[in-house]
Parts: C-alpha cells; sequence; structure tokens
C-alpha cells in the first residue's frame, strides 16, 4: 500500500535567495525611495539594498506587526505564509510589491487572485527565471511577481519576461 505523506508546510520558510540572483533582482527592477525586505532571513537581498528596512522572525521583527508606507517591498516570502505575506503588503499600501516564488503560487489560486482584486493591485510583470540550484527543484516555474496597486481597469499592465543569469 502506497503511504501519502503531506509535505510540512513550513519545510521550505528557511530557504534563502542566493546573493547572486538577488542582485540580478535588484538591478532589473531598481527600486528607489522606501524600501522594506519583510523577511530578510540572512540578509541577501539587503547586501544590495543597503537602506532597506528588514523584518525577520527570528529576531524578534514580525512583518505582520509592521505598518509603515514602502515604496517597494521585497523579498523571497516564507512558503508556508506567501498568502498571509501578499495580504498584508496590500493592508498596508505598498507601491510596489515584488515576491520571489513559484508562478502556480498566485496566478494559478483563485483565492489569491480574488485577493488582490479585493485590495485593488495588479500584476505589473512576471518575471521568470531559472529555478536556482540552491532552491529545492520542483516541477514548478519561478518567478519574480511585481505587484502594484491598480489605478483604474483601463491602465491593467501584464508583462510577461525571463531573467536570464
Ligand atoms: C524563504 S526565507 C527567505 C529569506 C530572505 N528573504 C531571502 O530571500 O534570502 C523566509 C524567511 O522569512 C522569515 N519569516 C517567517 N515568518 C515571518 C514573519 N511573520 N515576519 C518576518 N519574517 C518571517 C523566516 O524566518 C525566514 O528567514
Amino acid at each position: 500500500m502506497t503511504r501519502i505523506i503531506a509535505p510540512k508546510k513550513s519545510g521550505n520558510d528557511n530557504i534563502q535567495t542566493p546573493e547572486y540572483l538577488c542582485k540580478k533582482i535588484i538591478d532589473y527592477f531598481s527600486p528607489s525611495g522606501k524600501i522594506i525586505e519583510p523577511a530578510c532571513g540572512m540578509g541577501n537581498f539587503l547586501k544590495f539594498l543597503p537602506n532597506a528596512k528588514w523584518c525577520e522572525i527570528s529576531k524578534g521583527k514580525d512583518f505582520f506587526d509592521e505598518s509603515g508606507l514602502f515604496d517597494w517591498v521585497i523579498t523571497n516570502p516564507p512558503f508556508s505564509k506567501i498568502r498571509k505575506f501578499l495580504i498584508h503588503s496590500y493592508e498596508i499600501n505598498a507601491k510596489n510589491i515584488l515576491f520571489l516564488m513559484p508562478v502556480n503560487h498566485l496566478i494559478a489560486l483563485r483565492a489569491r487572485m480574488r485577493d488582490l482584486k479585493k485590495y485593488n493591485y495588479q500584476i505589473k510583470e512576471i518575471l521568470l527565471l531559472e529555478t536556482p540550484k540552491e532552491f529545492i527543484v520542483t516541477g514548478f516555474q519561478y518567478c519574480v511577481y511585481h505587484l502594484v496597486p491598480l489605478k483604474s481597469e483601463k491602465e491593467t499592465l501584464l508583462k510577461l519576461s525571463e531573467l536570464i543569469y
């Protein structure tokens, strides 16, 4: 008999984005203004965002306690909390949200697409990229989602692009 073992929900929560990929992503989007890395882990993104604010639960700074106004929220979020991280980013009215995550964890999930609409955000760009070798390899395509507030239905934007590295 085959036994199906459910994956541990928080098993992927502590995977660090390699520095070379953080640099590529920051160079690609050139964020400026008030920036936060809301789940900084070992701080690899922060090496390229010297003035950014950060949160990290293991250092006593919970993103869900953060209420500041930010031009950019940039992270590879904890896998088991992607939806909550998205919702909190919408709730604090982030002007730009960049989340490194599998494509299927937003656009393929009805509840998350409903959240996007409910909070009046839109997908500006889906930047596809190869799964870094440091990540757990699955068959799912990785990307950086760039989400922005929706100003008017007529302005709806969606760009599909690819980061070569
Ligand atoms: C997938 S790791 C990514 C770390 C880093 N963002 C990077 O890209 O290298 C996610 C991190 O989120 C942290 N975390 C989980 N829940 C959090 C919360 N509520 N507030 C802040 N950090 C949290 C975890 O401790 C972990 O270090």
